[in-house]
């Protein structure tokens, strides 16, 4: 069972260059997560958001700074990418972000949340039980009705590797020279444990959460919106 993606070393000091380039809208999706939280909670309310998988603290910058009054809560297995969250979270204010390096499981079920993002987490993790696991614990720590948003590579309808086909134009017409767009994208197809929706819809259902709400699709890349039971 893989329940976790290491992100080590140059993978972690060279992401928030890398993603922007392969994941061709990463920065509009990042831009659209606090409005969509919004649309669920109040800005002018005291409001904690969990962010599992927050890697380099993107979405947790975002979402503070779009709402000041809201307190977000980050969690990651890797020591690398919580350090360049520390450092990208510096310029808020003490006390409204927390980080803490480990898997969701791992944190404690007392305290219940009003929201949580998974963006390019389930991805990396096995059908096998581990994203099950992962959805399941979200659910135990969030609050009923409240709002999870998942970003995710998918597979729409059997169409992945002309997906794949239309991001490797997209990406040497960016000028990525050929070889790193063919092993890339040889990662992407070989490495990724990608779903379809259907499956998605029931791995959420199982997890506890409601139906999901495609807000969003780029190539490979599908952006849902669900509920917590
Ligand atoms: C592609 S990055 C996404 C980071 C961030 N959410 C973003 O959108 O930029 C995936 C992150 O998920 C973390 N991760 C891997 N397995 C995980 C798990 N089981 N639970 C939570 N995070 C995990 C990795 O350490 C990595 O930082």
């Amino acid at each position: 069972m893989k329940n976790r993606e290491v992100f080590a070393g140059e993978r972690a000091s060279t992401y928030d260059t890398g993603i922007k380039l392969w994941c061709p809208d990463y920065d509009f999706t990042q831009a659209l997560i606090p409005s969509l939280l919004g649309s669920y909670l109040s800005y002018t309310n005291e409001s904690s958001i969990l962010v599992a998988g927050c890697g380099t603290g993107t979405e947790m910058k975002n979402i503070v700074q779009y709402a000041p009054k809201w307190q977000v809560m980050g969690v990651d297995p890797s020591l690398e990418m919580v350090a360049l969250a520390e450092k990208k979270l510096a310029i808020l204010p003490p006390g409204s972000y927390q980080l803490i390096t480990g898997t969701t499981d791992q944190l404690p079920n007392s305290t219940l949340y009003d929201a949580a993002t998974l963006l390019l987490v389930l991805q990396f993790l096995s059908d096998d039980g581990a994203k099950l696991a992962l959805l399941q614990s979200l659910a135990l720590r969030l609050k009923k009705d409240a709002p999870l948003i998942i970003f995710d590579i998918f597979d729409l309808a059997g169409s992945f590797r002309q997906q794949v086909s239309l991001l490797k134009a997209y990406l040497l017409q960016q000028g990525v020279a050929p070889t790193t767009v063919e092993q890339g994208t040889s990662h992407i197809i070989h490495d990724i444990n990608y779903i379809t929706e259907d499956r998605l819809q029931e791995l959420l259902y199982e997890g506890g959460f409601g139906k999901a709400l495609k807000f969003k699709q780029t190539f490979i890349f599908g952006g849902w919106i669900t509920q917590k039971q």
